[in-house]
């Protein structure tokens, strides 16, 4: 099976000509002959697709499986126009794309609340108890592993498949349609499914033993593994040219719906039991439980095994199995109250510290990271972990040669959690922080205040790469395929000396680089354009100033609206803004104060045909003065975006309760900021009556 599996997921982008039955190499053909036979093959193709991958239980040899696939692109190929929606030739892929339309969602797509610790799941209980008291049904359970993956939403209309599209924001996500075509664990057109109209949620991941396959041809391609099954699919799933996904070994596992049409169902296990009867794998250790304990056992029995599953899981998701009583229960703040996704500890092993290795970040801090003895944890095999700084090694005794515990934190990335000193023989070596930067040979300096060490030359090589990397980077302007390797060679052939100097290369000299094949070239001057497409907030993060992250940046944007009139603000016109205080304000001036960086700014100003605009919020200022804390969850709005509503009307949010706060803005479950205000006799304001104020009533 193994060995087939290679075999179909990696199908032939050509079809063969040959090998066709006699009756289509006639002269004249008859249309409508062709069209039932094109159908025919489009039925029986897809049928033995669902065997091979969702009932792993094959019919057909391979060998039958391909004439039958060769027929039908070869009459295809002569009839287009003929071709049904749902043909299985599309798996391999559509031309190349250059951006992904955005989608939204008819039904948000929601995240789940986490619970850390097991006890969580008794308050979690017991809330549900409360919350359906008196309800007619008892309260069951459906738990479900917490797959690592990718979320996304396929919906399909008269049975067919016609719209796949990512997570995203929760309301909006990107179109994916042609990428998710190419997965064979989704059905292009559903089995006994009467529903009009259907939206199908799920996780896209990769299999741990696929992954080891991927990652072992990679390596003898010569090519650099890749980091973990989850990043993978993610990063899968988003290429523009399709047939890289199609390439890729991903599998879709179904766990619930979104709107449906036409078909009515009860209850999530019911939903499940569809799923799978209209050709979807669901989540494959799903439970129908009734009760906590039984929860529980659950949570016991699949934290013991996850690591000999064959699929990354992070946690066990509880769903309230009445639809009805969901709900009833509805949500709270983007997260259902009928769910909760009880997280796994994390896991650790022990291995050994082989040395200890300083790197250069783009604001010249240097950080120590251990180089391990590699060991999987979590079926990720680690090799490095960060110790952040000096103090920290220090603070935990962390000498080279020592025998350590390695945790995966938040199951990603690697921290060392201690050092076993009862373990030592008399060769371990004590670390000492270079006086020298590692890279450029600069003294490094360590401010009293500050517990990092830094080397300051701006121009260091590790500085200028990582500065680089950061603008390209995904909080920045989004530079596709521009990785730190191509960076360097980029700086190594000095044909870039800063981000400015990326919009100035030519197709030529990217392609003349070592191992750059010349598609990659173009694809990577179709990254530089689309780079540009990127907002205001994005680009000032991107230009990497001290202290300006995504929410500076859009603060930024909100009130000066262009990078031009940033550049020229004074320091107390900056720190005039609600949200910019004196010390971010002034590393702000020094930013556009300092000559080089005025220079790449003036670089690619020129290269850019313009700079991003941004809509500057104006407006009355009709809660100028007062001061509002926010306590418990809003129905509406999350607290921080209560928080930015408040701030654009003038209003300053803090998170303290005292004598001068005028308003307390109280959500569902609000903690002890309100009975301070009640003590201190301040309003109190319901989510109601915050909605009027805003105007949204
Ligand atoms: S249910 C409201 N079920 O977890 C219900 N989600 O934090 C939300 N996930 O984005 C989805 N396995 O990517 C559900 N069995 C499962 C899941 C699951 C993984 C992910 C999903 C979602 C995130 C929610």
């Amino acid at each position: 099976l193994m060995l087939a599996w290679k075999k179909r997921a990696f199908p032939r982008a050509n079809c063969q000509l040959t090998g066709l039955f006699a009756w289509h190499r006639f002269s004249v053909v008859n249309r409508d002959q062709v069209k039932a036979r094109i159908a025919e093959l489009t039925d029986q193709l897809n049928y033995h697709n669902y065997r091979y991958y969702i009932l792993d239980d094959p019919k057909i040899t391979d060998a039958e499986y391909d004439r039958l696939f060769d027929e039908l692109c070869a009459l295809e190929k002569q009839f287009t126009d003929l071709r049904q929606p749902d043909s299985p030739t599309q798996r391999v892929g559509a031309p190349p794309s250059d951006k992904f339309e955005s989608v939204r969602h008819s039904l948000p797509m929601l995240s789940l609340n986490k619970a850390t610790k097991p006890e969580e799941l008794a308050d979690f209980d017991r809330r549900i108890g409360e919350l359906l008291a008196g309800d007619p049904e008892p309260i069951e359970y459906v738990t479900e592993e917490k797959l690592d993956g990718l979320a996304v939403e396929l919906v399909y209309r008269d049975s067919l498949f016609i719209l796949g599209s990512t997570r995203g924001d929760g309301t909006t996500g990107e179109n994916i349609t042609p990428n998710l075509k190419t997965v064979r664990t989704i059905p292009l057109r559903l089995q006994k499914c009467n529903a009009v109209m259907l939206e199908v949620r799920g996780e896209i991941i990769i299999k741990k033993s696929d992954f080891a396959r991927l990652n072992r041809q990679r390596e003898e391609a010569g090519e650099e593994p890749y980091a973990n099954p989850r990043n993978t699919a993610a990063g899968s799933v988003r290429q523009l040219d399709s047939q890289v996904t199609a390439s890729r070994p991903l599998i879709f596992y179904a766990y619930g719906i979104g709107n449906v049409e036409g078909a009515t169902l009860k209850t999530q296990w019911e939903v499940l039991q569809f799923l799978r009867d209209i050709g979807f794998l669901i989540t494959p250790q799903a439970k129908l439980v009734a009760d906590r304990k039984e929860v529980r056992q659950r949570y016991d029995y699949f934290n013991d095994r996850r690591a000999a599953l064959d699929y990354d899981i992070d946690g066990l998701v509880v769903k309230v199995n009445s639809l009805r009583q969901q709900q009833k229960l509805g949500e709270l703040s983007r997260s259902p109250r009928w769910a909760i996704a009880m997280k796994f500890p994390p896991q650790q092993e022990e291995t050994i510290v082989e040395d200890i290795v300083v790197q250069v970040g783009r604001t010249g801090i240097l950080t120590p990271v251990a180089h391990l003895k590699p060991v999987r944890v979590g079926g990720v095999e680690v090799k490095r972990a960060s110790l952040h700084n000096y103090d920290e090694i220090i603070r935990k005794d962390i000498r080279i040669g020592d025998r350590v515990i390695v945790q995966r934190a938040g199951d990603v990335i690697p921290q060392v959690v201690k050092s076993f000193k009862e373990k030592r023989s008399s060769a371990e070596k004590q670390f000492a922080m270079p006086a020298r930067c590692p890279v450029c040979g600069s003294p490094v300096s360590k401010l009293e205040t500050e517990a990092y060490h830094r080397c300051l030359n701006l121009a260091c090589p590790a500085q200028v790469a990582e500065r680089i990397s950061h603008f390209a980077g995904k909080s920045g302007v989004d530079i596709d395929g521009l990785g730190p390797k191509l960076i360097e060679q980029l700086l190594e052939q000095k044909l870039i000396a800063d981000f400015a100097d990326l919009y100035y290369l030519k197709r030529d000299d990217i392609a003349s680089l070592d191992r750059m094949a010349e598609q990659s070239a173009d694809n990577l001057i179709i990254a530089l354009e689309r780079s540009k497409d990127t907002d205001l907030p994005h680009l000032l993060v991107a230009c990497g100033i001290p202290n300006v992250g995504e929410h500076v940046a859009s603060l930024l944007a909100d009130e000066v609206g262009s990078l031009e009139k940033i550049a020229a603000a004074s320091e107390t016109e900056l720190s005039a803004i609600v949200g910019i205080g004196p010390v971010v304000a002034q590393s702000i001036r020094d930013f556009f104060a300092n000559e080089e960086n005025q220079q790449v700014i003036k670089k690619l100003k020129s290269v850019w045909s313009k700079l991003p605009e941004h809509q500057i919020s104006v407006g009355p200022l009709p809660l100028k003065g007062k001061t509002f804390v926010l306590t418990g969850g809003l129905e509406r709005y999350s607290r921080n975006q209560a928080k930015k509503i408040l701030q654009k009307l003038g209003a300053k949010v803090s998170s303290l309760v005292t004598k001068k706060t005028d308003y307390v803005i109280a959500g569902s479950d609000p903690g002890s900021k309100y009975e301070k205000a009640v003590k201190l006799d301040i309003t109190i304001l319901l989510e109601d009556d915050f909605l009027k104020l805003i105007g949204e009533d």
